[in-house]
């Protein structure tokens, strides 16, 4: 069988020069640009007849990525693609899964039907699963879930002696514990009340029998930073080391990143599912497998 022919919207060179790496993969080439006026220019440059193709599109920001997306897909499909499938290491619109206030849009289910129309088949990074308890109550096609649980935990034995998990929610108990279990190391869940946007506030447990551990702050998604700052002022205020923040998917919204740093946060350490100074572990080797298992070529 042929390999996948691989297109990309949007910088993702870490991702794809891992993922290029593999016989199994071949580089597609299109040219995506805005006119003048906004609007987006697509041509594919290969001849995709008969070919499984995919396209590599992390959907942080996704208002400015879902058309180019959408044309890009039907574009391929109408020059005869045999399959289309998306690898979006973030998936965006996860966290609006219900009606908090008359008349909203529920946009996790509404963003899942456009791509699901869209696409053959998705492979995603932990999507944000709260009130859903699989991706399969919104998306109708073939996925795959990559868990970066096992590769926190690497990362978390290889750089930091003594480390304690810190988990702002009930959210991410799931996989704190997960990380936690395989890194060795104890684990705390706070509980979080958001009362807005940007209004976040932790619960401020005893954390002094910690004393000699160094702080890591586990997230899924670190986006105003506001559930991490909030937790950050309660370790500096107890003397803890200063602290270490992870998100599998860093999204940084209005300078998070340099907010955390200023509130004392030590260091700042991400997947690369959205291209980032602090992208420090690679997600390439288990897209890939997923990729395998899900189409084997
Ligand atoms: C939501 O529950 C997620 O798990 C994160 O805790 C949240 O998205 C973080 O957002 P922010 O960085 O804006 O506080």
């Amino acid at each position: 069988m042929s390999a996948l022919l691989l297109f990309t919207l949007g910088d993702h060179p870490a991702l794809l020069a891992g993922l290029r790496a593999y016989a199994a993969v071949e580089s597609g080439r299109c040219e995506i640009r805005r006119f003048p006026d906004d609007e987006s220019y697509v041509r594919v440059l290969d001849d995709c007849r008969g070919r499984r193709t995919a396209i590599l599109c992390s959907l942080n920001q996704p208002d400015d990525r879902i058309l180019q997306l959408v044309f890009l897909a039907a574009t391929l499909r109408e020059l005869g693609a045999q399959s289309v499938g998306l690898i979006a290491p973030y998936l965006a619109y996860m966290r609006q899964d219900k009606r908090f206030h008359e008349g909203e849009a529920i946009t996790s289910r509404l963003f899942a039907a456009q791509l699901s129309a869209q696409f053959d088949w998705l492979i995603t990074v932990d999507p944000h699963l709260h009130r859903y308890r699989s991706l399969s109550e919104i998306y109708s096609i073939p996925h795959r879930l990559v868990h970066a649980a096992p590769l926190l935990s690497t990362w978390i034995q290889q750089h930091v002696e003594r480390p304690l998990l810190i988990g702002p929610d009930s959210e991410s108990a799931q996989w704190v514990e997960a990380v936690a279990h395989s890194a060795q190391a104890p684990f705390i869940v706070l509980d979080k009340i958001r009362s807005g946007d940007r209004d976040v506030m932790v619960s401020t447990p005893d954390v002094t029998r910690w004393s000699t551990h160094t702080p890591i702050l586990v997230d899924d998604i670190i986006s105003t930073g506001h559930t991490m700052l909030q937790t950050i002022a309660h370790l500096c205020g107890v003397g803890l080391p200063a602290p270490i923040c992870i998100g599998v998917h860093g999204l940084f919204a209005e300078q998070a990143d340099a907010r955390l740093i200023a509130a004392g946060a030590a260091r700042i350490v991400t997947t690369n599912s959205v291209p980032h100074a602090s992208n420090a572990i690679d997600l390439s080797a288990a897209l890939m497998a997923a990729l395998v298992d899900l189409e084997p070529g």
